[in-house]
């Protein structure tokens, strides 16, 4: 049988890049001691608040269709969240609401670029990315994010990779999986870009409240001058600790709200009223989980370093926000994917090679900050004694 060449382009994505994980779940189901820090599932439940609204909205028969834009109640809520973090009126008009980030970005990628164009990216990358510019039929152009940086993206990088098909700068702040967070200064940067080459700025926020303490975020929605192209993508997956409500929106200027909504009407009529419910009520207060995740994972960060930096060579690249760090493991003259495995091997320690986030974390691991503290500690252990016996 035929199919669309949409199938070919994202056939070679995904598998791969979890090798390491999917080995670690087969040692696990066979017995072995295994510490899994690979995913970077939240470490608690959600607030209890969030779970008995949709129960309430679900008892109360909140199952029916809503509409391609999002139930008016979130909408309002967003609203009144978005205007009072980004200082400026956000109106209702501005927001789709749809089954979480990666929906949105989907979405939002097809709705911008199309087979010709150009999506400039910061390499290393969130896994996913790749198939959503894929997806579009547009071409993905990587651009190089360094640790001499703090991973953080740099202007003059990206105007060196711009051409005449450029049309979309796809930005993610705090970033999966540096932990880096771009500043105002980063974002007026790079934004005097998007302005000189007329590009869409797409900003993946999902992580914004997992932003460590004595660490600022900031959006380029708060650039005025960027108002009219940018689009921002967030959820309550990571701030909530919900992913599985799958509960996201997407933010920007009402015009292009507008020529979205029917593509969100084509393929999703609308999500969920009982989640809406309860994404309403949980977004107009600060999230009751959000701060001590970010707390307990800035202080594990610091731990692994504790334990890590100048073990044969090792060093541990301290995020400012999310749930991974990641430990440059260059001077151990191994591939990301090859020490990842045998370490797995050998001391039963499951980490992602950097190299499954784009060729520039190579040589580089990242590790989820979300196992309990002993958990961290011990695998820290074991890594300085892996390096110790092969450096
Ligand atoms: C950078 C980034 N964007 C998007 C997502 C997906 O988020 P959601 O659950 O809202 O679809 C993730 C999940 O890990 C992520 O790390």
């Amino acid at each position: 049988m035929k199919y669309a060449p949409v199938t070919e382009r994202l056939a070679s994505l995904g598998g791969a890049k979890w090798g390491v994980h999917f080995r670690a779940r087969a040692l696990a189901a066979q017995g072995r001691d295994i510490i899994e820090l690979t995913i970077g599932e939240p470490d608690v439940l959600p607030p209890q608040q969030l779970v008995d609204d949709a129960v309430t909205a679900l008892r109360a028969g909140r199952t029916g269709y809503s509409n391609g834009r999002g139930e008016a109640g979130l909408l309002a809520a967003l609203s009144a969240r978005y205007s009072q973090r980004r200082g400026q009126i956000i109106g209702a008009d501005q927001f789709l609401c749809l089954p979480g980030t990666q929906t949105v970005l989907y979405l939002v990628l097809s709705a911008l670029a199309a087979a010709g164009d150009e999506v400039l990216v910061g390499d290393p990358m969130y896994a996913t990315y790749e198939g959503v510019i894929q997806a579009s039929g547009a071409t993905m152009v990587p651009v190089p994010l360094h640790a001499e940086h703090g991973f953080r993206m740099q202007a003059a990088d990206v105007e060196a990779r711009i051409t005449a098909q450029s049309r979309v700068l796809f930005l993610n702040t705090p970033h999966n999986p540096t932990g880096a967070v771009l500043t105002r200064k980063d974002l007026a940067e790079l934004g005097e870009v998007a302005r000189a080459h007329d590009l869409w700025i797409l900003s993946d926020e999902v992580y914004e409240d997992l932003v460590f303490p004595g660490i600022s975020f900031a959006s380029p929605m708060e650039l005025p001058e960027l108002a009219e192209r940018v689009i921002a993508a967030a959820s309550i997956s990571k701030s909530h600790a919900a992913p599985g409500f799958r509960s996201g929106w997407c933010v920007g200027p009402a015009e292009f709200i507008n020529r979205a909504l029917p593509l969100a009407e084509t393929m999703l009529f609308g999500n969920q009223p009982f989640l809406a419910d309860a994404t309403a009520a949980a977004i107009l207060h600060p999230s009751p989980v959000a701060t001590g995740m970010a707390q307990r994972f800035q202080v594990r960060a610091v731990v692994l370093a504790g334990l890590l930096d100048g073990v044969a060579g090792l060093k541990v690249h301290r995020p400012d926000a999310g749930m991974f760090a990641l430990l440059d493991i260059r001077a151990m003259g191994m591939g990301g994917e090859a020490f990842a495995l045998a370490l797995l091997e050998a001391e039963g320690v499951a980490t992602m090679p950097g190299e499954s986030f784009g060729a520039g974390l190579a040589g580089w691991l990242r590790i989820s900050l979300t196992r309990p503290d002993a958990e961290i500690a011990e695998a820290g252990r074991r890594i300085a004694r892996f390096a110790t016996q092969r450096g």
